[in-house]
């Protein structure tokens, strides 16, 4: 299979450091899977979204809304998502609505470890099985715009833990089924994003290795954002770093400085992308760093194209 063919899967989850274009990721994954003919659920983590920037649309809530043609997106609420999830095992939004107006109950959720966690994966999940009137699939793809490293390994570890404690019954059942799902290679992809820089590079590399070791988990594709299109030979670069910093007096000394600069950043970006590629068996997808607001409509359009 081509492991980074995303668009037979049923769920993706992008994930990667805070601030490397997870979310970013996910707009130009929707969009090139939508211009492909899938309709595509964003689902976003309690986000402070940047979403409906990067569609030009009205900010994103917690209902489902339309971003762009075959498109949409939530953003989940935890407390809010459990509340349905509630009334979807209850079946009855008369018994549910006493339930969670018991203050006792809620308490008692809030405080289960990785409840809130799991309202939302369970959500987002559940919105891979929602069905038209029709009968077809609601969305062919959901893309879960995952929260960072830490907090997205402790969110996917929930449906485990579920099984291992819960007893049988419905939220066991169903962590049951969102977990097949999640370890299905055929229909969920783990999409990592980083930069190609130092640290980012490390933390890629202990996530990649806690999903694929610890959970088990089917990592998919690997997306280096912000790339700079090198301006140097390898040897030009060695030069450039091999001289002292200079404190530039003259404009030429400033380009040289500029270029001493640039030389460090695509000598960094070089390391990195053979620690990537050494460790994980993965083609890299590289979008470039934009100089334009990248978050503007017409960037993410640039970067659904470039993502393929
Ligand atoms: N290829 C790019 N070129 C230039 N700027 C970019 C690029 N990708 C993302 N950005 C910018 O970097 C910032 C962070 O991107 P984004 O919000 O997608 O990251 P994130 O991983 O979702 O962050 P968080 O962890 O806070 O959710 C944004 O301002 C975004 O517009
Ligand atoms: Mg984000």
């Amino acid at each position: 299979m081509d492991r980074a063919h995303l668009e037979t899967r049923r769920f993706l989850i992008v994930t990667g450091k805070g601030g490397v274009g997870k979310t970013t990721v996910c707009a130009a994954e929707a969009l090139q899977l939508a211009n492909k003919g899938k309709r595509v659920l964003i689902s976003l983590c309690n986000a402070k979204e940047r979403l409906s920037k990067m569609f030009g649309t009205k900010p994103v809530g917690s209902d489902v809304v339309q971003l762009a043609e075959r498109v949409w997106a939530v953003n989940m609420d935890p407390e809010r998502a459990l509340e349905e999830y509630g009334e979807m095992v209850v079946r009855s939004r008369s018994l549910n609505a006493l339930l969670f107006a018991n203050k006792y109950a809620r308490a008692l959720f809030r405080g289960v470890p990785g409840m809130h966690e799991w309202a939302m994966l369970g959500k987002a999940w559940w919105h891979t099985t929602e069905k038209l009137p029709n009968g077809e699939d609601r969305f062919d793809v959901v893309i879960l715009d995952a929260p960072a490293t830490g907090h997205g390994l402790d969110m996917l570890r929930v449906p485990k833990v579920i099984l291992d404690v819960v007893p049988p019954g419905l939220l066991r059942r169903d962590a049951e089924r969102a977990w097949a799902l999640f370890r299905d290679e055929k229909e969920c992809a783990i999409v990592l994003v980083t930069l190609p820089e130092e640290m980012p590079t490390t933390e890629t590399l202990e996530l990649a290795s806690a999903l694929r070791d610890e959970l088990k988990l089917p990592i998919a594709k690997l997306v280096v954002n912000c790339m700079l299109p090198p301006l140097f030979s390898p040897a030009e670069r060695a030069a450039l770093t091999g001289i002292p910093p200079i404190e530039p007096r003259t404009a030429a000394e400033s380009a040289l400085a500029a270029a001493q600069h640039r030389a460090v950043r695509e000598k960094v970006q070089a390391e990195s992308l053979k620690r990537l590629t050494e460790s994980l068996p993965l083609a890299p997808s590289f979008l470039p760093l934009l100089l334009c607001d990248a978050a503007a409509p017409n960037a993410i359009a640039e970067l659904a194209r470039r993502v393929a």
